[in-house]
């Protein structure tokens, strides 16, 4: 068995894409992403999930070298998100008797993405149902928004091996030598973090399952120490924080608030507070910044008032955390202001909108330029941080 074989009779068919510049139009991949996809040759072959549309060709010739004369039978579709079914017309085209396995919103969404016609080839699965291939059992669990209403994951009961959609996904192509946890982490909280609950339930049901791999739709298969991975997507479905430490984001004009949130960090660190990170929310990955947040037990804000509100790039940090269901958090906001400082006034009410968001005391205002005798409410600020 090569290193495609995930075990006897399961292949991995599926490609790394490096030359794609935002994954969804809005992350950054510098090191690329990859589109699983899973071929299973028994009497009857299954593939499980297609590609993105970007690598169709490369994709198709490599199935065609996993099955050689074979036909496909099936075409698993466990998501209908284009990173996933780009290639389904392709493939049907190329194997017009394939027959589709999804379930009812699949069949929907299907027919809305792509002209495809499905009578008298699909089979449409519910809840635990299961579809013999010979020797391997597929069993179907849905998993809807994990991380769109459609998704189902496959347990193959043989190997048991949980085909888990993008649940344990991560950037990054096959290729690339790196800590699982970084990339999986900005994916996780980033594309389903918003759906923390349904995630949740998804690990319920799979906690009932003796899984033995978990194949993702994105990153690497996980052979061992399952306990970690899955321990980690317990801890971030639960919007519970996973580290202790403090995130001061910030958004500076021209340098003064950036220079008040380094002194925060320094005041933190002085009360022995381990893990500080200081980032610029004009410059850095926003989508990395948004797991920071998650990642750490507490957070700064620190911004400068624009047109009467707060500079734009908190402003869609904020929506960013919002969107993604921050919460469970201890927040302390710092403002600057030359006339009449405003920032503060929408951070504090962006965080009230939030779930279980404990405002610190006190906040802090600066005027222009942090000066000697702002030391004081600075220091209170990191004081009451770490009490
Ligand atoms: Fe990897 Fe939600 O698609």
């Amino acid at each position: 068995m090569n290193d495609k074989y995930i075990a006897e009779d399961i292949v991995y068919a599926g490609v790394d894409d490096k030359e794609i510049d935002l994954f969804e139009s809005q992350y950054i991949v510098p090191n690329g992403v990859s589109y699983n996809s899973y071929i299973i040759l028994d009497e009857k072959t299954a593939i499980l999930d297609t590609v993105d549309g970007r690598k169709t060709e490369e994709w198709l010739e490599r199935v065609q070298e996993v099955l050689g004369d074979r036909i496909p039978d099936y075409l698993v579709i466990s998501h209908m998100e284009p990173d996933h079914s780009g290639s389904l017309e392709a493939l049907v085209k190329r194997y017009p008797d394939i027959c589709l396995v999804g379930n009812a919103k699949t069949f929907a969404m299907l027919s809305q993405f792509t002209s495809v016609h499905v009578e008298g080839h699909c089979v449409t699965v519910a809840e635990g149902e299961v579809l013999s291939l010979g020797s391997h059992t597929l069993q179907f669990f849905m998993a809807p928004m994990v991380h769109w209403p459609e998704v189902m994951v496959t347990y193959e009961q043989k190997e048991r091996i949980l085909f888990s959609a993008d649940a344990f996904g991560k950037f990054g192509a096959l290729d690339t030598e790196e800590d699982w946890a970084c990339e999986a982490r900005r994916y996780y909280f980033n594309i389903v973090g918003k759906y923390g609950g349904p995630a949740a339930a998804l690990l319920k049901k799979a906690g009932t399952l003796d899984i033995q791999v978990i194949c993702p739709l994105h990153g690497p298969i996980l052979k061992e120490n399952l306990e970690y991975y899955i321990g980690k997507y317990q801890t971030w479905t639960s919007y519970e924080p996973e580290d202790e430490g403090v995130l001061i984001a910030y958004a500076s004009i021209h340098g003064n608030t950036a220079k008040a949130a380094r002194r925060l960090a320094e005041l933190l660190e002085e009360k022995g507070v381990k893990k500080v990170v200081v980032s610029d929310l004009a410059r850095e990955d926003m989508a990395e910044v948004i797991e920071d947040a998650f990642r750490y037990d507490r957070m700064i804000l620190a911004a400068a008032s624009y047109d009467a509100g707060v500079f734009p790039c908190m402003e869609s940090f904020l929506n960013h955390l919002k969107a993604k269901a921050y919460q469970n958090r201890k927040v302390g906001i710092l403002e600057n202001g030359s006339w009449a400082p405003s920032a503060g006034k929408v951070m504090r009410a962006a965080l009230e909108g939030m779930k279980n968001i404990t405002i610190v005391e006190p906040m802090v205002t600066i005027k222009s330029a942090l000066k000697p005798e702002d030391g004081q409410k600075l220091e209170e600020l990191a004081e009451s941080m770490v009490q």
